[in-house]
């Protein structure tokens, strides 16, 4: 397939570009914005691959998106282009408001037009919080936060495409992801990295928050999976095989890195923060994908990434990330 993989600069992105281009053989353009969270070092062993290439511009922007599709030739625009960090849409949700609104309202145009198969990369997080039981597709949108509000308000437009224009539409929302590549404002590479340099370990309220973890590898793979055997229209979850309180997965990093339990320090909590996510995937297992990676072996491997791959994150923690670190937690990172 050819394939236009918008944000596939980011941690997600760009661990599903490598999967299509090296177990697949597809054709992959990226079209990314590069903020923040968007790196092209992401990509960097991918660079010469046959068949991959790298164009920087925004989803919101038409001219560079009509740009990207013709020099591609893609089939297919796969989105994951997003901003991703609940902290950060309550602090300034406006990029939140125009990359999931806009931006994803510029791409469906774009595929309308060319005809092409669209891929909505989405999250758990649209159904809000549930104290137990699980999630399925037919759970109520729920959002509590900006970030989760205006993906679920970009999954509605999505669906009002296939609806309306008949665009060959799908949607695959996630769970929480972890593993190499993911930019350390999320909970656990900013615990790897934080146990690892000394720095306190910061929980947010009482620490009981659980969340359903899943690899990186096995949600790109669910999002390849229903790319390719999935029916328009179609929402596919693809929830992790375990889930797990934020404090157990904290005190994993510490025994994981060799760090030490007083590092632990509860910390004031999020707003609105959801107590609980759990996400059903029969329909995405009844098309023939499951998930591959364990949590426990899962987070060992990536703490071993964080420890062996310091090119990749000094640049990040002696850069922006700073500032926000400080502005985020009131205190600054060990240099
Ligand atoms: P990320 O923050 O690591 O990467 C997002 C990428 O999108 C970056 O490369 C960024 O530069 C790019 N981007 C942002 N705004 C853009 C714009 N306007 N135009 C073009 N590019 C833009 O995020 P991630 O964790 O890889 O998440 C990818 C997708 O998966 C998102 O849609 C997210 O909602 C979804 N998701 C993430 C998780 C998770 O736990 N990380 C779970 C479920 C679903
Ligand atoms: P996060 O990685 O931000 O993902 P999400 O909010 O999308 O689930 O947070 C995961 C959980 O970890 C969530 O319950 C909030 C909590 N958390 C902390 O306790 N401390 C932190 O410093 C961060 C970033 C998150």
């Amino acid at each position: 397939m050819r394939l236009l993989v918008c944000g596939g600069a980011g941690f997600i992105g760009s661990t599903f570009a490598r999967q299509r281009v090296r177990e697949h053989g597809d054709e992959v353009t990226v079209l990314d914005k590069l903020t923040y969270a968007g790196r092209e070092e992401n990509l960097r062993d991918l660079a010469d691959e046959r068949g991959f290439r790298f164009v920087r511009g925004a989803i919101e922007d038409a001219d560079a998106v009509a740009g990207a599709i013709e020099a591609s030739g893609a089939e297919a625009i796969v989105n994951f282009a997003a901003e991703t960090h609940v902290d950060r849409s309550i602090a300034e949700p406006d990029a939140f408001v125009s990359t999931h609104a806009l931006g994803t309202y510029v791409l469906l145009e774009a595929a309308r037009e060319h005809a092409l198969r669209y891929l909505q990369v989405s999250t758990d997080e649209v159904y809000g919080s549930i104290e137990q039981g699980t999630f399925t597709e037919q759970s109520p949108l729920a959002p509590s936060s900006p970030y989760s509000a205006t993906k679920a308000g970009a999954d509605l437009l999505v669906q009002s495409y296939f609806h309306t224009y008949g665009l060959p539409a799908l949607i695959c929302r996630g769970s929480n992801n972890y593993g190499p590549y993911q930019y350390p404002e999320k909970l656990i590479p900013l615990m790897i990295l934080n146990a690892l340099h000394g720095d306190s370990l910061p929980v947010y309220g009482d620490g009981m928050q659980v969340r359903n973890w899943i690899h990186s590898t096995d949600f790109a793979a669910a999002i390849g999976h229903v790319l390719e055997h999935g029916l328009p229209g179609e929402v596919y979850n693809a929830g992790g095989p375990d889930e797990e309180a934020n404090m157990a997965v904290v005190r994993r990093i510490v025994a994981l890195s060799g760090a030490s339990e007083a590092q632990i320090e509860h910390v004031a909590d999020r707003p609105g923060h959801d107590r609980r996510y759990s996400l059903s995937s029969q329909k995405v297992r009844a098309l023939g994908w499951s998930p591959r990676v364990r949590f426990e072996e899962g987070l060992e491997q990536t703490v071993a990434w964080y420890r062996e791959n310091a090119w990749w994150w000094e640049p990040i923690r002696s850069g922006e990330y700073r500032a926000y670190y400080e502005r985020q937690y009131g205190r600054a990172l060990q240099p």
